[in-house]
């Protein structure tokens, strides 16, 4: 099915993120989607970037923000230490990335079922409508419809990309759309507590977790709208000079 409509802050030339969502959509990752998906294009630091979910001007760079360098500290990063040349577990700092769930491959397969969960970082640009498509992913499983034959370790969603045809016992002009998907849904109604008091149904998880991966695919795309649009003034106001120009060097000419 094409993904559920649903309206984001960050639609539009001049839709910007909304930060408390982004905090939010923060939240929902680390305590759900860290367990198994990986965000490796994502250092803490970007958290406390200018349009980041924890940005604050008080700080002169990312690297000062304390809730950063909380949220960096929470983890144990792997490290070698520079007198012993020990592999060495230390606090995060702002500096990380993201840590991995899985060491490698192999072990997320393993403790997937077989399934590899994919990297997050750039996932709302990875696919059509991506936040639109997350968010109905997360919010569309369903019971499947009798007639459907889904494999041990496997979940029937009407918008995940694929074709069950060959599952299906009922008849042929009604095959149920979507496909199957190894992640078993992941959200439900207040599984993460929001601290802004935000009621926390699985739509609202949904939609936050979907906004921060947005903003984590593009963490520039304000500045990218102000500038564009920058570009559009120039180039309008350049192009009355240059018709007024025009008039003005012609105008003796029959
Ligand atoms: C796949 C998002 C939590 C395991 C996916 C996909 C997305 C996604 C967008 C890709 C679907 C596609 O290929 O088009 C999320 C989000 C989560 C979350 C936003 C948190 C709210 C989890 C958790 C687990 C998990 C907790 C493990 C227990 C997987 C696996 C796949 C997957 C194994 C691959 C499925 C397949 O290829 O059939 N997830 N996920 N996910 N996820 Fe998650």
């Amino acid at each position: 099915l094409p993904p559920k409509h649903v309206e984001f802050s960050f639609e539009g030339p001049f839709g910007k993120f909304d930060q408390a969502q982004l905090q939010r959509g923060y939240k929902v990752y680390r305590e759900v989607c860290s367990a198994c998906h990986s965000m490796n294009l994502m250092y803490f630091r970007n958290l406390g970037q200018k349009g980041g979910p924890f940005y604050d001007p008080k700080y002169k760079t990312p690297n000062d923000n304390a809730i950063v360098k909380a949220i960096a500290a929470e983890y144990q990063v792997k490290d070698i230490d520079s007198e012993t040349g020990d592999v060495i577990d230390r606090p995060g700092t702002p500096a990380d990335h993201f840590p991995n769930p899985f060491p490698n491959e192999p072990a997320a397969r393993a403790s997937n079922g077989g399934a590899l969960p994919p990297d997050l970082s750039v996932m709302a640009k990875a696919r059509h409508e991506g936040p639109q498509y997350i968010y109905s992913i997360l919010t569309g499983y369903k019971e499947p419809p009798k007639g459907l034959k889904v494999a041990p370790g496997m979940h029937y969603n009407p918008y995940m990309n694929g074709d069950v045809t060959a599952a299906w016992s009922g008849p042929h002009d009604k095959v149920p759309p979507g496909g199957f998907i190894a992640m078993a849904q992941p959200l439900a109604a207040d599984q993460v507590s929001f601290d802004d008091g935000t009621k926390s149904t699985l739509e609202q998880q949904a939609k936050d977790v979907a906004a921060f991966i947005a903003w984590a695919s593009e963490p520039k795309m304000e500045e990218r709208k102000a500038f564009g649009m920058a570009a559009m003034a120039y180039l309008f106001i350049f192009a009355a000079l240059l018709y007024a120009s025009y008039r003005r060097i012609w105008r003796n000419v029959a």
